[in-house]
């Protein structure tokens, strides 16, 4: 009962200050892209989840039934509510629509380093721009996140493919339609599953031998020059591919990023490129994942748009700073700490420590008796940058005694000049 559930996090204010330091990160990277804000709901309509292409995703819903009988379910993923929202309003909106949130969100998951069963996932989407501009853009917020704080390019790598090159493969051998999102789900899980659990799936699908060894070995892929080889030089893919990875050069982030075909990412909904971060080490879980979903809207039954974004977690990268010693150590954020000396003072240190917060700085009071060594200790624990210290000789003289503790500086001041 005193426990809080099992694969969630308490918030202690130090891991607050760590948390807000992170999240600062990806407001400003968002916003320095002219991205704004948006948020929804944690609750929703169990029927935005219920697609039906065995995506792990809807499988770890975190659903219910409400008092008035309403399926609902926690958001695993903030996309849905995002195209629900983009729906309402379609038509009103000045396309295309530039917006992040950071929502959090739950899923049933096997906790385990860099899972838990709820994390806060940073979204950033562009709507309504169909070309892979947007795929580029998208992906340069999030270099300029990470290089914001102190990541490069030999930490992780972005590995880049498109849904077309598995689109391109099973068009050639005849596998359209239904099959082809089912396939993509399938062979998101190569890394994590036996070959021969991978292969009984695909076989269950419909898919010979032959058709699984030909997918497994463009999934291989690597290499531009490669790619071309197998799907041809009128391959739509690959076009698309080589365009974006000059795009990326443009952006000064060619350093970043890998072509990899094997990155399919397990959700039903993308249709274009498709894109994970992951630590060069390969010691964690993916950092982040998006691409382009074209139909999402469609599925949902409107209007289709195309879309591109990414959905990034708080709980890889913590992992990947922490190994890098790049977690900084975030003050507790008081700038002055007053201190009455005495019970007779203490509607004095009142009046100062006023002044000083309608003058603009934070202050912390010291509410009770306490010894000067304490007081010190205290102010120091929170990294404060200044000790206003009310003693009787200074405040018959209308002024306080102050420190800078970073000098060690002491002064004394006018009340009035505080
Ligand atoms: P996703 O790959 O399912 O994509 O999740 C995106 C990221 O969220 C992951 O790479 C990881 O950082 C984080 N994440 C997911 N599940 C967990 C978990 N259980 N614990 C901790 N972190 C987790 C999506 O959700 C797409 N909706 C992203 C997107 C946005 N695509 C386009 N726009």
């Amino acid at each position: 009962m005193t426990q809080g559930v099992r694969g969630t996090r308490d918030f202690y204010p130090e891991d607050m200050r760590v948390r807000n330091w992170l999240f600062e990160k990806f407001h400003s990277a968002a916003r320095s892209h002219g991205f704004e804000e948006y948020d929804a709901p944690v609750l929703e309509t169990e029927e935005l989840y219920t697609r039906k292409s065995g995506e792990e995703i809807t499988q770890q819903l975190y659903n219910f039934e409400d008092k008035g009988g309403r399926k609902v379910a926690l958001r695993p993923e903030m996309t849905p509510s995002l195209a629900r929202m983009v729906m309402a309003r379609s038509g009103a909106l000045a396309l295309p629509i530039k917006w992040y949130s950071i929502p959090q969100c739950w899923r049933y998951e096997r906790t385990q380093r860099g899972r838990g069963r709820e994390h806060y996932q940073w979204n950033v989407d562009i709507w309504g721009a169909g070309g892979i501009e947007a795929d580029a853009e998208i992906v340069s917020v999030l270099v300029h996140f990470f290089r914001s704080v102190g990541l490069s390019s030999e930490d992780l790598v972005i590995r880049v493919s498109s849904r077309k090159v598995l689109e391109e493969v099973l068009g050639s051998l005849g596998v359209t339609g239904g099959a082809f999102s089912e396939t993509c789900i399938i062979v998101d899980k190569m890394d994590k599953l036996p070959a021969e659990a991978i292969e009984a799936q695909l076989t269950e699908l419909g898919l010979g031998p032959d058709a699984i060894s030909t997918i497994q070995s463009v999934l291989g892929i690597k290499d531009m020059g490669d790619l071309e080889g197998a799907l041809g030089s009128t391959s739509e893919a690959v076009s698309e591919l080589g365009s974006m990875f000059s795009l990326f050069e443009s952006y000064g982030i060619g350093d970043w990023v890998e072509l990899d075909a094997s990155v399919v990412r397990g959700l039903a909904y993308y249709t274009g490129p498709v894109f994970e971060a992951h630590d060069r080490a390969g010691e964690l879980r993916a950092v982040c994942g998006g691409g382009r979903y074209d139909r999402l809207i469609g599925t949902l039954g409107g209007k289709d748009l195309p879309a591109t974004g990414f959905g990034f977690g708080d709980m890889v990268v913590m992992e990947l700073l922490r190994d890098k010693g790049l977690v900084p150590d975030v003050p507790h954020g008081a700038q002055d700490v007053v201190f009455g000396m005495g019970a007779g003072l203490r509607g004095a240190a009142m009046e100062v420590a006023s002044a000083i917060r309608s003058g603009g700085r934070s202050a912390d009071l010291v509410l009770e008796d306490k010894k000067m060594k304490w007081v010190f200790k205290h102010a120091e624990r929170l990294g404060a940058e200044r000790l206003v210290m009310v003693m009787p000789d200074e405040w018959s003289r209308g002024a306080v005694k102050i420190k800078h503790l970073g000098s060690g500086e002491e002064s004394e001041v006018p009340f009035d000049q505080l």
